[in-house]
């Protein structure tokens, strides 16, 4: 197929997504398809004609703020071009973590309580008792996260050290292990616990080798895994992904069942060397050329 790969973008993980972007488009070239990649940082226009002649389909690996919330989804959609991931109402969905969670609990699914604030409201004290954390309510791969314990923690919100926008996301801290479910078309792929080396799993975690375990599968006591896996395709479903998605849980471990949460679902998951949903493929069996394949081949569906 003629395949456009976009990649890159403008968002706070263009980072993440070019090297996302490179693995795929590599995968792709090595199986045969006629690949073209595509960063649309400069601009919508020279991403459009270099969409024409129109590809067979685009592969989506953009991720955070234009390339994940349903703007370019959008974008492809007028153009009429198949596209890989969610489409627009999911992307949108999944993107707002305030609006995700409403879908969330109306699926009946457990999530941890929070209040969507303003910046200067979150700057004027605590919005609720600590520990929480603070979130930007729609970036990716830990861009702007603060954990606020009690004690001496000084937030710093102004728009120039966290240029993530108003909409602060302050959710009760949920202590305990850190677990991520890979979700492809109907089928959870395994269960991943991750164990950063220190702190919690922020970006520069995910993204250097050696500052985070992965143990695949996460050891979980009896019909754990099932539960979280079922979960995860549960908020999959609620939102309507489409082709991969992966959804990320917290649990507390004192809490028995009851201490596990789902924190999100990301609609343009990762898909570096790094990345959680090629190792859960490949742990199942699917190598990351059959995964990309997959994805492309389910757009075209
Ligand atoms: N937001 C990053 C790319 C992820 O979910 O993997
Ligand atoms: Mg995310």
């Amino acid at each position: 197929h003629r395949v456009a790969v976009l990649l890159g973008g403008r968002s706070a993980e263009r980072e993440v997504s070019l090297v996302s972007g490179k693995a795929c488009a590599k995968a792709l070239r090595e199986r045969g398809h006629d690949v073209l990649e595509i960063d649309p940082r400069d601009g919508v226009a020279e991403m459009v004609s270099a969409l024409q002649p129109k590809p067979d389909v685009v592969f989506n690996a953009l991720h955070g703020h234009w390339g994940e919330d349903g703007c370019v989804q959008g974008l492809l959609e007028l153009l009429d071009i198949p596209y890989t991931h969610s489409g627009v109402l999911a992307s949108a969905l999944a993107m707002d973590k305030g609006v995700a969670k409403k879908s969330f609990v109306a699926a009946g699914l457990p999530v941890a309580e929070s209040v969507i604030a303003s910046r200067a409201e979150v700057l004027a004290g605590d919005v609720m008792p600590r520990p929480y954390v603070v979130k930007p309510v729609a970036e990716g791969s830990s861009v702007g996260v603060e954990i606020i314990m009690p004690g001496a923690n000084s937030l710093v919100l102004d728009e120039e050290r966290w240029p993530y926008g108003d909409k602060v996301m302050v959710e009760r801290f949920v202590p305990g292990r850190e677990l991520t479910v890979a979700v492809m078309g109907e089928r959870p792929l395994s269960v991943t616990e991750i164990r950063p080396r220190q702190g919690f799993y922020d970006y520069t975690a995910k993204y250097t080798d050696g500052k985070a375990d992965h143990l695949l599968p996460a050891p979980l006591k009896n019909g754990l895994t099932e539960k979280v896996m079922e979960m995860a395709l549960v908020a999959h479903r609620a939102l309507g992904c489409r082709g991969v998605s992966r959804a990320d849980f917290r649990f507390d471990e004192d809490l028995g069942e009851d201490g596990l949460i789902i924190l999100e679902v990301n609609t343009q998951p990762g898909m570096t060397p790094l990345s959680l949903v090629p190792e859960q493929a490949a742990h199942v069996g699917i190598p990351f050329g059959e995964l990309v394949e997959w994805i492309v081949e389910e757009a075209l569906c």
